[in-house]
């Protein structure tokens, strides 16, 4: 939606609130129906019931692929950077995208995979890892991708909990200077998940790895078999507005992962409505949003965002710092990039290289910028706009989740007044409150409280993947009617909004959310573990920092070596992005005479901050504190 004005922001804002549901409407007419809907909203936050746009029918590939073909057709969709600037880079226009997705959608089909089944996708950051997911959603089929960076066992539980029965992934990839041995992962978590009958390989390293007969099966074979069938259209299957589009497993404060669920026409409508509205996208504008897809950020703003609105988009498949920390400033400059979307711990740690191989790139191309996935410290965003916006362009600080599909808080670029370190104001639509321990909300301005939305919004979550109930608990019960974001946040004399971080047992490591729960039930697996605790403390350049304080009475007589055994205890149950910065030995945990660990005394000596720990009388061994205290690392 193009915004002409702060005024104009503020009138649009007023009318979405006073009537939503016409409201959204609108936005849901700038998209290809095949039927319109017959009602645009029901709901209720106590089961949770969500339903938006019933009764219409739509396919998202349709809008993100074929409307665009008359128009767009010789349109760049993709533009691939690849991890070595010296392999040739790949523009995907809008027919091509078209073609290849249909082609693959086809051999799906030929794979025995129907409507409503459930496909995991472990893939680099390559352009046949956006066909693969527009391919499932062209038939109907359920994406569950996940990050490269999640080990076997973890892709085994997601596979488990989605009863999977295809797997989509390639021999290898490459991350920087590293060689991702994917198949090889994927091999080791498909012992334990008999849903699995198909796994579908792309060359990307052509490393070794087996296949297995009557499982396994090349990309490019079936690709050649849907060439010599000679049929490369692939008609998009008719979907419900509220059949599931994808699933995307994200941490929580307890247990396991959860399968957040997005469905197919309010997700569509949010992801493309939020992308459009933020940065005031106009058709042309290269945009390059540095995420991996197999984050949101990446669902929604590389691949459906975008594509929904006819955008360019930059896709990398490596890393910020290598070969060199320019590698950013030469693809904005290599591809002449209006739009860069990225994330504060990238920008952190580039910081830290100076401002050299900014310099001596031309990013005179950019004219907006954008920020994700944590909240962004005040020199990060100032070292931003002065070296890479040169003072002139808008940095959209956007706040969401992987629960709400799309941008929830965020500046509108070029529209709405900026302040550093604050998302600021809503997005139409969007109805954030404050509230206190009580649950009462939390009025005027000057004040802080827990983030909730009192009204919702069409790409909120529906429920979580086969546990109804977890989804309630979560974000349905803490407060009554409304939707709990687990973010603390304070709203400041002008009305606009600051994210202070989480409030729950959930850390932020360098963008990426990790369940302190989870971390803590990896290392007891290891063998010489009693127990841990883990918290998070400040971190340069990741945000957080992991910080683990473990009981392990009988460990190896080399403490470093059973660091690292609990290192790679880590990275097998989770993966490598869980391991903990910080781990150091204790004879016990703070607790209270009830047995629960007083966090709260962990988080100030990992911060280094132990002047004050408040009142330890009432722990069960006040003694146990000045132990650890004198051994913090
Ligand atoms: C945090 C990523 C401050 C927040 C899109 C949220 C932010 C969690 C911002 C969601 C921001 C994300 N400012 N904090 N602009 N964006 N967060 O699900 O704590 O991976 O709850 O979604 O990241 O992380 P998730």
């Amino acid at each position: 939606m193009k915004i002409s004005s702060f005024e104009h922001y503020k009138q649009v804002y007023q009318q979405s609130v006073s009537q939503p549901e016409q409201f959204w409407e609108g936005v849901a007419e700038t998209f290809q129906w095949r039927k319109k809907w017959d009602m645009v909203l029901e709901w209720n936050f106590k089961e949770p019931d969500i339903k938006w746009f019933q009764g219409g029918k739509l396919n998202i590939t349709e809008n993100c692929l074929d409307r665009h073909l008359e128009t767009d057709g010789d349109r760049p969709a993709i533009i691939w950077e690849p991890n070595d600037p010296t392999e040739d880079h790949r523009v995907l226009t809008y027919k091509q995208l078209h073609d290849k997705v249909c082609q693959f959608a086809n051999a799906l089909k030929n794979n025995g995979v129907q409507k409503g089944d459930r496909i995991c996708i472990y893939m680099p950051m390559i352009p046949e890892l956006a066909i693969a997911v527009l391919a499932c959603a062209r038939i109907g089929a359920v994406h569950s991708v996940i990050f490269g960076g999640f080990s076997a066992q973890s892709i085994a539980d997601r596979i488990q909990d989605a009863e999977c029965k295809v797997v989509i992934t390639a021999d290898g990839g490459f991350r920087g200077p590293k060689d991702l041995p994917l198949k090889s992962v994927i091999d080791d978590a498909l012992v334990q998940c008999p849903s699995v009958k198909r796994v579908i390989v792309l060359t990307r390293s052509r490393t070794p790895v087996s296949m297995i007969k009557g499982r396994d099966v090349w990309w490019e074979d079936e690709i050649k078999k849907v060439e010599t069938q000679g049929n490369p259209d692939c008609p998009a299957e008719e979907m419900d507005a509220e059949d599931m589009l994808f699933i995307l497993y994200t941490s929580g404060s307890t247990g396991k992962p959860k399968g957040v669920v997005h469905t197919c026409g309010g997700y569509m409508v949010y992801a493309g409505f939020t992308f459009d509205t933020a940065f005031q996208y106009n058709k042309g504008e290269v945009y390059f949003c540095t995420a991996d897809i197999g984050w949101i950020t990446g669902h929604s703003y590389i691949v459906y965002g975008p594509l929904s609105q006819g955008a360019t988009a930059v896709m990398f498949e490596g890393v910020p710092t290598w070969p060199d920390a320019g590698r950013f400033w030469d693809i904005v400059d290599k591809y002449k990039v209006n739009i860069l979307y990225t994330a504060p711990t990238a920008i952190r740690s580039l910081m830290s290289f100076g401002t050299d191989l900014v310099k001596s790139h031309d990013l005179s191309s950019l004219t907006k910028l954008g920020s994700v996935g944590e909240p962004i410290n005040e020199e990060a965003w100032h070292w931003f706009d002065e070296n890479v916006g040169k003072g002139n362009c808008p940095i959209v600080d956007t706040w969401w989740q992987t629960e709400n599909g799309g941008f929830m808080i965020s500046p509108i670029a070029g529209v709405t007044p900026l302040k550093p370190g604050y998302a600021s104001l809503p997005l139409p639509g969007v109805q954030p409150v404050l509230v206190d321990e009580n649950g009462k909300e939390i009025e005027g301005n000057d004040v802080s409280g827990n983030l909730c939305i009192k009204f919702p919004w069409p790409g909120m979550l529906r429920t979580t993947y086969g546990d109804h109930e977890r989804c309630r608990q979560t974000y349905f019960s803490t407060y009554a009617d409304m939707y709990f974001t687990g973010d603390g946040c304070m709203r400041d004399a002008d009305g606009y909004y600051r994210i202070t971080g989480r409030v729950d047992d959930v850390l932020n490591v360098s963008g990426h959310r990790i369940g302190t729960a989870e971390v803590e039930n990896a290392i007891n697996m290891h063998s010489s573990v009693v127990e841990s605790a883990v918290v998070g403390y400040p971190h340069d350049i990741k945000g957080q920092g992991v910080y683990a304080f473990v009981i392990s009475p009988d460990k190896h007589e080399n403490e470093d070596l059973t660091r690292k055994d609990i290192l790679m205890t880590v990275s097998r149950i989770i993966g490598p992005i869980a391991k903990p910065d910080k781990i150091q030995f204790v004879s016990g945990l703070p607790k209270t005479r009830s047995g629960k660990i007083m966090r709260r005394i962990l988080r100030k000596i990992a911060e280094g901050d132990v002047s004050n720990l408040g009142d330890t009388s009432t722990l069960l061994d006040p003694g146990v504190v000045d132990e650890i205290k004198a051994g913090a690392l």
